[in-house]
């Protein structure tokens, strides 16, 4: 596996790749691996010839307030996990914006609910540093996780707005044996904030459970899983369409459960697929 840190080293050689007939993948990440990101290169690896990762922890995306400064990061332990799920390249720009970057990627409607609601600009940061990730790396393919399932679903709309010509793959959420969602801000947790992070999960999972087993009424099912949540701060549970992310008003059919929360100054996401049968 080589480390490239020049955007045009990488677009050159992609450019020639692609000319070759090469099928490029590529996983962006913004580092501190962990199950959940390594499942996504293990998606991509059989799918191209040339899987390309990139670690890149992009400013526009956190707001003020958020954690920019103290995001974990571990260059040399994400180089092997990189390396030993098949890599080719892994990507680690020092910036990856030219000073004059005037340039913003926004997506309407699907980013203004749930976490674009909370977290203003947020997804105007991902999508421009998506865009232009894909600008540099040219995949044909490229696998983001559903752990942020409104991200994936704000990135599927760009691609097709913007005929950007990458398929979009969405890899299963991955979690703890417990049920924790994994997450590079895990790691901030103290022991105590991570067992009462559990509730998220089992909250979710009441809720599957209960319409699974036919009940009907979202706002009861909303008020199951509230009372199962053990958090600081609760930024939203909500039942919501998984394509156009719409709120769920009742019926059956796929519906997708999202929850956000803090402990203490950590915000964790985590969702779900309910299936309602009544
Ligand atoms: O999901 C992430 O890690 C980031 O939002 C992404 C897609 C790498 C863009 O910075």
């Amino acid at each position: 596996m080589r480390i490239l840190r020049d955007p045009a080293a990488l677009a050159a050689e992609a450019l020639q790749r692609r000319a070759r007939g090469e099928r490029v993948g590529f996983v962006p990440t913004m580092g501190f691996l962990h199950a959940g990101h390594t499942s996504l290169m293990d998606i991509a690896r059989p799918r191209c010839d040339w899987l390309v990762t990139s670690i890149y922890v992009n400013p526009l995306q956190f707001g003020p307030t958020e954690d920019l400064d103290r995001y974990p990061r571990d260059p040399q332990g994400d180089a092997e996990k990189c390396s030993a799920h098949g890599v080719d390249v892994l990507f680690m720009p020092d910036t990856l914006y030219a000073p004059d970057h005037s340039t913003t990627v926004k997506v309407g409607g699907l980013q203004e609910v749930l976490c674009g609601a909370k977290r203003p600009g947020h997804f105007d940061g991902v999508t421009t540093v998506v865009a232009r990730l894909f600008g540099v790396v040219q995949p044909n393919l490229a696998v983001f996780g559903e752990k942020d399932f409104q991200q994936l679903a704000v990135i599927r709309r760009m691609v097709r707005d913007l005929a950007m010509g990458v398929e979009v793959i969405g890899g299963p959420l991955v979690r703890d044996a417990d049920g924790l969602a994994l997450s590079s801000r895990n790691a901030y947790l103290s022991p105590e904030q991570r067992r009462r992070a559990l509730s998220l999960s089992r909250a979710l999972r009441a809720m599957a459970a209960a319409a699974g087993d036919g009940a009907a009424d979202p706002g009861a099912l909303l008020a199951l899983g509230a009372a199962q949540l053990d958090v600081d701060a609760l930024d939203y549970l909500e039942l919501r369409d998984p394509d156009t992310l719409a709120p769920y008003l009742g019926g059956p059919g796929p519906v997708r459960a999202f929850v956000a929360a803090r402990l203490g100054p950590t915000r964790l996401i985590d969702n779900l697929a309910i299936e309602f049968t009544a």
